[in-house]
């Protein structure tokens, strides 16, 4: 057998995605909408846009596409896996229904409190002046509001005081600031602890664990700056061991299966809920419907086992049959972005030193293409370099180093990814 996969993308987390599917002898040919200057190189780019599901459709047919692979938010609430099945196109990804639990975090926090998943206190609103009421109501406090609907990542502001928090009700219901994303809001306490990310193959029914991954969300170094996409990533997160591991499976991954299924519209495709962990207790912050990006990326470093074959497995509802095994090594990554992001930045840069990477780093591409034979920046995370060693610090030590091989004008990273891991040892 030889599949047609299909993944709809362009970020660094797709090409990490296509790389390791690349190595399945079960693979034949991987097509990438729209993909990048680095997907190129391993798969066919299809330039359709992520949104456009009747164009994803016709693609899957005229390439013959028999397996789909979901690791963007943007196409499963638009209804890509239900149309792509209606074809007779295996997927791995939830179903519209299914993809809600991203795609509105207030359904989300309902379907939380519905199922008893531990989660910030919190309420959703549309009326602007509903919300200011509640928040008038409540002791002085932070908070965080949120924009319900997806929003690239930059949907929730943290609020210092009760004040703040009405700002912010009043540009995203009344000003609009993230459009329709928040013409509904979630309003939450804010949570403690040390925040990581889990992720979670899903067939339906059952799920299997990945290790936990570290993300660095702000944009510069010491957590300051704008909240972004991620900066860097580094797994398997310290202090989370197998008895947390466990807490977590039962508290917050097994009763979404339990769950969807209940309610009819059962979660296949990768579970990734942001967690907050506080003296071996845990909290859901959000769930996404999907993998992370730069997770993503560290995570199929440490991949053993063949990733189309868990995937396939999971899609036919029977990921009990199959073994999925991890490297004990640690990897690290960093994301290489243009100076300004999450903010106003310039594309059209082109990039040097990638030939002066070492052999066993690797160089993701997220926002890049090629302009007559030169890969250049188009997007805000352009590259993400990561590696894995016997410990982090060597890890981090490989990342840096060849980091510093690669330039392009204006380029900025952070420079403490799994730094206070690497200081501990
Ligand atoms: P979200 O889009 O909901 O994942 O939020 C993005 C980031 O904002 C999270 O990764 C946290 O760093 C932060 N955050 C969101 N909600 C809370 C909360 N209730 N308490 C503390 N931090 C939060
Ligand atoms: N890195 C966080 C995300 O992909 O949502």
């Amino acid at each position: 057998m030889s599949a047609r996969v299909l993944l709809v993308g362009s970020g660094g987390r797709e090409h990490a995605v296509a790389w390791k599917l690349s190595q399945s002898p079960q693979v034949g040919e991987i097509f990438v909408a729209p993909g990048n200057a680095g997907t190129a190189a391993l798969a066919r780019n299809l330039d359709i846009q992520p949104t456009d599901i009747d164009g994803l459709v016709r693609a899957a047919k005229e390439h013959r596409i028999d397996f789909y692979l979901a690791t963007m938010d943007d196409p499963q609430p638009l209804g890509l896996v239900d149309r792509l099945q209606a074809e007779g196109v295996l997927c791995y990804g939830p179903s519209a229904a299914a993809a809600r639990i991203e795609a509105s975090k207030a359904w989300a926090k309902a379907f939380m409190e519905r199922h008893g998943i531990p989660t910030a206190r919190g309420r959703s609103f549309s009326s602007f002046e509903e919300a200011a009421a509640w928040v008038e109501s409540l002791p002085e406090q932070r908070l965080w509001v949120k924009a319900s609907g997806l929003a690239a990542g930059k949907g929730a502001v943290g609020a210092a005081n009760r004040e703040e928090a009405i700002g912010i009700l009043r540009s995203m219901l009344i000003e609009r600031a993230f459009g329709d994303a928040g013409s509904t809001v979630v309003v939450e306490e804010e949570l403690s602890g040390f925040e990581t990310s889990a992720h979670a193959f899903c067939d339906g029914k059952m799920a299997v664990l990945w290790p936990f991954a570290t993300d660095y969300k702000r944009a510069l170094d010491g957590a300051q700056g704008l909240n972004t996409g991620g900066m860097g990533a580094y797994a398997p997160t310290k202090g989370v061991d197998s008895g947390l591991a466990g807490v977590i499976k039962e508290r917050v991954i097994d009763p979404v299966l339990r769950g969807m299924e209940e309610e009819g519209h059962p979660f296949v495709g990768t579970l990734f809920p942001g967690l907050m962990v506080r003296d071996g207790d845990v909290k859901v912050i959000e769930y996404n419907a999907r993998s992370g990006d730069p997770e993503t990326q560290v995570h199929m470093l440490r991949l053993e086992s063949d990733l189309y074959a868990v995937t396939r497995a999971a899609a036919e509802g029977r990921l009990g049959e199959v073994e999925v095994r991890w490297a004990a090594e640690p990897a690290v990554c960093v994301v290489l972005v243009p100076g300004g992001y999450p903010g106003k930045y310039e594309t059209g840069h082109p990039i040097e030193g990638l030939d002066r990477v070492d052999p066993d780093v690797f160089v993701f591409h997220g926002g890049t293409k090629l302009v007559d034979g030169q890969v250049v920046t188009s997007g805000g995370r352009a590259l993400t370099v990561a590696a894995r060693a016997a410990t982090v610090r060597e890890a981090r030590e490989k990342v840096y180093e060849n980091v510093r091989r690669i330039h392009f004008k204006d380029m900025h990273y952070r420079t403490d990814i799994a730094l206070e891991v690497a200081a501990g040892g």
